[in-house]
């Protein structure tokens, strides 16, 4: 497992979420609270792009059809989407985010 810097224009505050090319795959990395996610930048529905879509509790809501995903292990908890994003481990270190793919 290979963990990868963050290097983000500016730290993310709750609710704000941003997307990043790590290894030639797009993810969306999210902050609810204190907590933070990344997950695959793109709905298992039909691809639309999540990176503007709107963060309820902690559920990322695909606007195009309505899935809603939960952040904390990706699955669908409304469809049309039934498979779940992908999820990766990421961790906050003095200050500094990284994530594993
Ligand atoms: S593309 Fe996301 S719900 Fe259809």
């Amino acid at each position: 497992m290979s963990w990868h810097h963050l290097a983000l224009q500016s730290p993310l505050v709750s609710g704000e979420k941003t997307t990043a090319i790590i290894e030639d795959k797009e993810i969306l990395v999210c902050r609810v609270d204190e907590h933070y996610f990344a997950v695959a930048s793109r709905c298992t529905h039909s691809a639309w792009p999540l990176a503007s879509e709107p963060i309820e509790g902690m559920e990322i809501i695909c606007t195009l059809h309505g899935a809603r995903f939960d952040l904390r292990d990706g699955c669908p908890t409304a469809g049309p989407a039934s498979r779940p994003l992908a999820t990766f481990p990421i961790e906050l270190r003095d200050g500094e985010l990284y994530v594993s793919l």
